[in-house]
């Protein structure tokens, strides 16, 4: 049985073959996204941009410059977190994806996350945080994580948002932090349920058994 490094490769290959909405017509590669299939925070993004079609892979332009900056703050690097896009070729011009586009894209992202089984989500763009918080407005939730199953989901701003409004640099520096407290708590969760199993009782004897006592 292939583990669970090989089954995101596999993933990704189709991805890179992926013809189910018309984006792939466009797009240069496909960016199935990339980390360790054992990565404790997952990333999620909107969509390739010029560079990351150049290259396949995710987060290679000023944003991910800005990002790795970001993940020092918390002694981390890129190639511990595994990072990825709500869709997986980029829209021509850089233009939202369209509601259809991302429906589409959906299997793929759901794969990832479980086979990652991330212990933190954390949405980078609005179409990833419309999945988890419908309706909210990132300036008033950012930073803020919502438990879902034994994950913890945090809504930040775009790094990209932050080179252009340079006050959101702290901003981000500030939700970047709460990071380890985070994936903490959803350990703890994770445990918490483990040990709330109930223990496995030996089975009652059956009832031929039982009449011969
Ligand atoms: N912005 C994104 O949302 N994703 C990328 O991969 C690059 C820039």
């Amino acid at each position: 049985m292939p583990n669970r490094t090989e089954e995101l490769e596999q993933v990704a290959e189709q991805v890179r073959a992926c013809t189910r909405c018309p984006l792939y017509k466009t797009a240069t590669k496909g960016v199935p996204g990339e980390g360790p299939a054992n990565a404790d925070i997952m990333m999620i993004g909107e969509g390739p941009g010029f560079h990351e079609d150049q290259q396949g892979r995710p987060f290679v332009g000023a944003a991910g410059k800005f990002l790795d900056e970001l993940l020092s703050h918390i002694n981390l690097k890129r190639s511990d977190i595994f990072i990825t896009n709500v869709v997986k070729h980029r829209p021509p011009n850089n233009r939202d994806p369209l509601p259809e586009e991302i429906e589409a894209c959906r299997p793929w992202l759901d794969q990832q996350i479980e086979l990652i089984q991330p212990k933190v989500i954390v949405t980078i763009s609005r179409f990833a945080m419309a999945r988890w918080f419908p309706n909210e407005k990132i300036s008033a939730i950012h930073g803020k994580a919502k438990r879902a199953g034994n994950m913890m989901i945090v809504p930040m701003f775009h790094p990209a948002a932050a080179l252009h409004n340079i006050n959101l640099r702290p901003v981000l520096i500030e939700d970047f932090k709460k990071l380890p407290n985070y994936i903490e708590q959803a350990k703890k969760a994770d445990a918490g349920a483990s040990a709330a199993q109930p223990i496995p009782q030996p089975k009652d004897p059956p009832a031929e058994q039982l009449k011969m006592f």
